[in-house]
């Protein structure tokens, strides 16, 4: 077991072969936070963590003589006498918010629960954890708080998530219930976000931990391009390859809230959770509310081993279903390729010229529906346009794998042009506040995923589709914000609670659809990558990263993106040139070089592609086809970053080790530069490995400290045709010889 309760001193210490996380039960009979960092010894007493100082102005517990200000806790309050953020708020009838939730009771039991109606991390079997359940009382309130821990065996990850139970007669308003809140000694900690903008999305930004607050969050009603819910602690000195790190993701696509506050005694509070802006809930006597799962992980060997833990968590116990452990199919997508001009004749057209060259599965975007010629119109008439496809989309599909393809389909399904039928039919159905205009978002408005009948409508709809035709996968976008958030279907106290309940209408779709149809392949997406989240993984197990699809904005995209998310849940498609965000040209092998790494496939009309070129996509489809195992599942490594060098490199090992593949990208082309090398990593040290293309063979040791010479043959001069180009891009391949 590897929870152990100690009576005596009160402590519970959670730790596996990397990690201990140790709580005490204060003598407040609240909770505090001793420690959580590389696995330490077990002992009977930790109390010596446990810190008091009697300085002047503090305030003082009356009964228990000490001050929660200077107390490092699981799940504080305000109120009392610590004036930090707190990890909950609670609203009572008489105006009051504060609460007193003291050690009621525990229980330690193998394997992980899950959480109803919301996406979490799972195991398949008890022994790959162990779960803490503390179950704390607020008397006056006749309340519970459960807070949830649980260790992944294997793993240096604790899963936490927190429930409130309302046993008292009155009614009470939750105004803040984050998931997750950790009080570290000391602030000597970099502060990682990922954040940035529709087409850039997820851009590294660093900066020092300082006294005060620093936060990202999302007030849009999904999880967005400009902030990511997951946020990365590192110390100073730490890099890619070591030193202390912690990363913090939230499984969930909602309003979220990721803060650290540094108060005046360098004591560091990391908080991650539901935003409480504009959130409230209202929770009657018998009802219960549960907040998403956070999840958080430890690594003494840098950033790389951080990542990988999501990446392994989040591949293989996030994501479920048939997909989960699947090499993804190459696909072409039309999107680019015809934006909304398209009728079945030219898709079938595309398509054929698609299988030609090895693509698996043909994906049909937006403009197949209701009257959708444009983006003004149609959405929410989940209806073939028989103009266009007048077989509608089981003709279509009957045709696309009569060529020996799959068909795959895009939907947004929470979204109503105001010009649709369904919209004139339910204007009561679309997320507006009465009296106010209502704001719209690419033309169309928000629907009320907070009611059922909306969500059942939509479902039977799309279900009518999916049964008749041949679908084997499902982009699902999603394509504004959330504005004048107000439900018609309930009453004032409970519109502080639309936010979350629609995102919770969202994932109930989901896992309908999911469950009906467990053989589709589902990709999340929202213009982009605005609900890139570990949320959506449970639901979608791959999600398109990013609108902007020139190579060299994606290769910082997918890099930024790799620090929590595996690279199998990163779609990633080849189009064409000018690119159509940036008018940027790129040699096509760079953009095949970029996409390999993520769920491959093409966005652009193969047939306006010259020979050359088409010969260039057969090999790469057929060089993705080969190694798309290692690249999809390897164990992934950055090893350059494009947001601090000209050459970006990053690479992907099997789990053999004998299998590589390294992604080189130099950006911008130089002339009579320096001699370089490349250090790789995760190889067999002793293992002779042979580089496609080179004559001679390494050594893994020799590989990954003294590096693989990477020098241009040219030294910097210009060899047309060669290495003088801007965009240029290699991938090495390594093999290890003999058994
Ligand atoms: C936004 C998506 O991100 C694009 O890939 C495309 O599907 C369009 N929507 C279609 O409207």
């Amino acid at each position: 077991m590897s929870i152990i309760f100690h009576e005596r001193s009160r402590e519970f210490h959670l730790f596996n072969d990397s990690v201990s996380y140790i709580i005490k039960i204060l003598p407040n009979d609240q909770l505090g936070q001793l420690y959580f960092g590389k696995r330490i010894h077990d002992r009977e007493d930790f109390g010596h963590l446990l810190e008091f100082a009697n300085r002047p102005m503090t305030a003082i517990l009356q009964d228990y003589g000490f001050s929660l200000e200077h107390v490092r806790q699981e799940y504080p309050a305000y109120g009392t006498t610590d004036f930090r953020l707190p990890a909950l708020e609670i609203l009572q009838e008489d105006g009051s918010r504060l609460t007193n939730f003291a050690y009621e009771s525990h229980r330690i039991f193998g394997g992980k629960p899950g959480l109803s109606g919301l996406p979490a991390t799972y195991v398949q079997e008890d022994e790959e954890a162990d779960t803490l359940e503390v179950t704390l009382r607020d008397k006056l309130l006749d309340m519970r708080l459960v807070l949830l821990y649980t260790i992944f065996n294997k793993e240096g990850a604790i899963a936490r998530s927190a429930r409130f139970e309302n046993h008292g007669r009155k009614p009470v308003q939750i105004t803040r219930a984050m998931s997750l809140s950790l009080d570290l000694p000391d602030c000597d900690y970099q502060w990682i976000q990922f954040s940035g903008a529709w087409s850039r999305e997820r851009q590294v930004k660093t900066r020092r931990l300082e006294q005060g607050i620093q936060a990202v969050s999302s007030q849009r009603g999904h999880s967005s391009h400009n902030h990511n819910p997951f946020i990365v602690l590192k110390r100073p000195e730490a890099d890619e390859f070591s030193g202390e790190v912690m990363g913090f993701s939230l499984v969930y696509s909602g309003n979220f809230l990721a803060q650290a506050e540094v108060d005046t005694y360098n004591v560091t509070r990391v908080m991650l959770g539901i935003n409480p802006f504009a959130f409230s809930w209202k929770l009657e006597q018998g009802e219960t509310f549960q907040t998403p799962e956070a999840v958080m992980a430890y690594s003494s060997a840098g950033l790389n081993a951080m990542s990988q833990t999501f990446h392994r968590l989040y591949r293989s116990r996030l994501a479920r279903g048939v997909w989960r452990d699947k090499a993804r199919p190459v696909l072409l997508n039309n999107w680019e390729a015809t934006y909304f001009d398209f009728d079945e004749d030219k898709l079938v057209e595309i398509a054929r010229a698609a299988k030609e060259d090895g693509v698996e599965l043909f994906v049909l975007d937006d403009g197949w529906f209701g009257s959708r010629s444009s983006d003004s119109s149609g959405l929410g008439d989940w209806y073939a346009n028989r103009d266009r496809l007048p077989g509608g989309i089981k003709g279509l599909s009957e045709k696309i794998e009569a060529l020996g393809m799959k068909f795959g389909l895009w939907v947004e399904l929470e979204m109503v042009n105001p010009d649709s039928d369904l919209y004139r039919q339910h204007p009561d159905w679309a997320i507006q506040t009465p009296g106010r205009m209502p704001s719209q978002g690419r033309n169309q408005l928000v629907l009320d995923f907070a009611r059922n009948e909306v969500v059942d409508h939509i479902y039977d709809r799309i279900e009518e589709i999916l049964a008749e035709s041949k679908v084997s996968y499902i982009k699902w976008d999603m394509n504004r914000s959330i504005t004048e958030c107000y439900s018609q279907a309930f009453p004032a106290d409970r519109q502080g609670e639309i936010f979350h309940r629609y995102i919770l209408g969202v994932y109930s779709l989901y896992e309908r659809l999911i469950e009906r149809f467990p053989q589709i392949l589902f990709e999340s997406c929202a213009s982009g990558g605005a609900r890139f989240d570990a949320g959506m993984l449970y639901y979608a197990p791959q999600c398109w990263t990013s609108d902007d699809s020139d190579a060299v904005e994606r290769i910082k995209i997918q890099y930024g993106t790799s620090f929590g998310y595996p690279v199998v849940s990163m779609g990633a498609h080849v189009s064409a040139v000018p690119n159509h965000q940036l008018c940027r040209n790129t040699p096509l092998e760079t953009r095949g070089n970029v996409a390999c790494f993520g769920a491959f496939g093409y966005e652009l009309d193969l047939k306006k592609l010259s020979d050359e070129e088409r010969r260039i996509v057969r090999q790469q489809i057929a060089f993705v086809k080969e190694y798309r195992q290692v690249l999809q599942f390897g164990t992934f490594y950055r090893l350059q970053s494009p947001f601090e060098h000209n050459i970006a490199a990053w690479m992907a090992v099997s789990e053999d080790k004998r299998t590589a593949v390294a992604g080189y990208y130099k950006i911008l082309n130089d002339v009579n530069c320096e001699f370089r090398r490349l250090r790789l990593s995760g190889l067999d040290p002793d293992l002779k490995y042979d580089v496609e293309g080179m004559d001679n063979w390494f050594y893994g040791d020799e590989l990954m400290s003294a590096g693989l010479v990477t020098t241009d043959a040219s030294a910097g001069q210009a060899v047309p045709g060669q290495f003088c180009t801007d965009f240029w891009s290699k991938l090495y391949v390594l093999k290890a010889r003999g058994e």
